[in-house]
């Protein structure tokens, strides 16, 4: 039992596992670094009055969730929740609208919400997201959308599924709002419900309780109330939605856990995550600028689940980053042949070859299972004969087959054998598609 354990609720990940969150991350970001949107690295911790404004006062995540904390100047500050709101108050601050317009950007990394931790659902959780801000354009929802789809298929994943609808504007929205709660006011709701209805009357749309659920049936619903405008904007996202090859399904009782969202909005949801399967949602925010003091610019983006999608991978029996950690390992007997692997490590790494080296004088026994180990496809080793006559030994691990290569040809002869070999290694780099097909 070790002293110190990590915060509750906080997921870790190290190898061997921590390769495939590193693939599911890339495979997250993949198709929108491909698309335009360039990367920002956001604070993790942010005035607090930004995450009360644009996110929303009467939110769990801000009002419960949020980590808040006067720090040595006595301002609050809180850990950031979610990314939207602080990419707004980037764009404004640096002024990035003015360099043209869309501005889309994407990024990664954690986010922190005091939830009660259970499987799927972390205090420290990590998403990859992409904010696309200055555009009404229905092409540019169906964009969005279609990016977080592309993402999930790379992956190779099939048991998950889109919800679609459009929660309106400022100009219908109010309308549908009143007769919502007229609505809700007939129901025989507990006082907690009749609350949550009084602060905001779409949320109870989501209760999942039965007898709830039972006296929902004849709820007025959002899509019949759009506006001209949030209707025609709607359908033509369905129709970019189709070229782009998107599937959805109609959701008129989607509702989000953050205030800021208008006209189109979405969730992704796999099957086979229990309670938690929501792996990735978002939508467009018309007032989120304007509300954190920029100009009153609309956008559309969204937050995939990171720690979600690895664990519907593994749902899946997918192994995304599966592989060798090298494509060489190095396997020195005796003094002198642990300087030639020292400097043939570094000439490798130089030409882009990843490699590591039996450290501690192992013998060739202890070695060879570390390589085993390595899962490396090639193993170099080098004794005192090799030295002797500047050669390495090159053992192709797949076949067992080992042959005798000039010191001085050895990356070259590495480097053409690597690449007419199929490893996951570089492919998982540069294109996760390839790892599953
Ligand atoms: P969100 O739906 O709150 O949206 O979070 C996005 C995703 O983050 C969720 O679908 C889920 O996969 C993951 N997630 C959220 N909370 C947890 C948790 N406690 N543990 C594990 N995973 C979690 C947003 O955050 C918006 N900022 C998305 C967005 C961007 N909308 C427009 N632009």
């Amino acid at each position: 039992m070790t002293e110190f354990r990590a915060p509750k609720g906080v997921p870790e990940y190290f190898p061997p596992r921590s390769s495939a969150f590193l693939a599911v991350r890339e495979a997250l970001a993949y198709p929108a670094r491909h698309a335009g949107y360039g990367y920002i690295e956001l604070p993790v911790f942010e005035d607090t009055a930004l995450f009360v404004r644009g996110v929303g006062e009467s939110t769990d995540v801000v009002s419960k969730e949020m980590y808040t904390f006067l720090d040595r100047g006595e301002r609050s500050i809180s850990l950031r929740p979610e990314g939207t709101a602080g990419v707004m108050r980037s764009i404004v601050e640096n002024r990035l609208d003015k360099a043209g317009l869309p501005v889309k950007l994407w990024y990664a990394g954690p986010f922190f919400r005091a939830e009660r931790p259970q499987h799927g659902r972390y205090r420290q959780l990590q998403q990859v997201g992409i904010e696309a801000v200055g555009s009404e354009d229905p092409a540019l929802d169906a964009e969005v959308i279609a990016l977080a789809d592309e993402a999930y298929r790379r992956l190779g994943l099939r048991h998950y599924r889109l919800d679609l609808t459009s929660l309106g504007c400022a100009q219908c929205r109010p309308a549908y709002r009143e007769s919502l709660s007229a609505f809700l006011a007939g129901l025989d709701l507990d006082p907690a419900t009749r609350e949550r209805a009084a602060q905001n009357p779409l949320r109870v749309l989501d209760d999942k309780r039965p007898e709830v659920q039972a006296q929902l049936g004849d709820a007025p619903l959002m899509v019949d109330a759009l506006c001209t405008d949030c209707q025609r904007h709607y359908d033509q996202v369905r129709e970019f939605l189709v070229d782009a090859g998107v599937h959805w399904q109609e959701a008129p009782r989607l509702v989000r856990g953050l205030d800021y969202y208008t006209r189109t909005t979405f969730e992704f949801t796999h099957e086979m995550l229990g309670a938690q399967s929501g792996i990735g949602g978002g939508g467009r925010y018309d007032g989120l600028m304007e509300s954190v003091g920029g100009d009153a610019l609309s956008g559309i983006g969204f937050g995939l689940g990171t720690d979600r999608t690895l664990l519907a991978c593994e749902a899946e029996g997918l192994e995304p980053g599966a592989g060798a950690a090298v494509a060489v390992f190095l396997v020195p007997i005796g003094a002198p042949a642990r300087h030639v692997c020292v400097r043939l490590a570094r000439e490798l790494r130089a030409a882009g070859l990843s490699a590591d080296i039996a450290y501690g004088e192992r013998g060739l026994k202890g070695s060879m299972k570390a390589a085993d180990r390595s899962a490396a496809p090639f193993v170099v080793i080098v004794g005192d004969d090799e030295v002797a006559t500047d050669t390495v030994g090159v053992k192709e691990m797949g076949t067992g087959e080992q042959q005798t290569v000039p010191l001085a040809e050895v990356v070259a002869h590495l480097a053409d054998r690597l690449a007419s070999t199929t490893t996951n290694l570089d492919h998982a780099r540069k294109d996760p598609r390839v790892q599953n097909p």
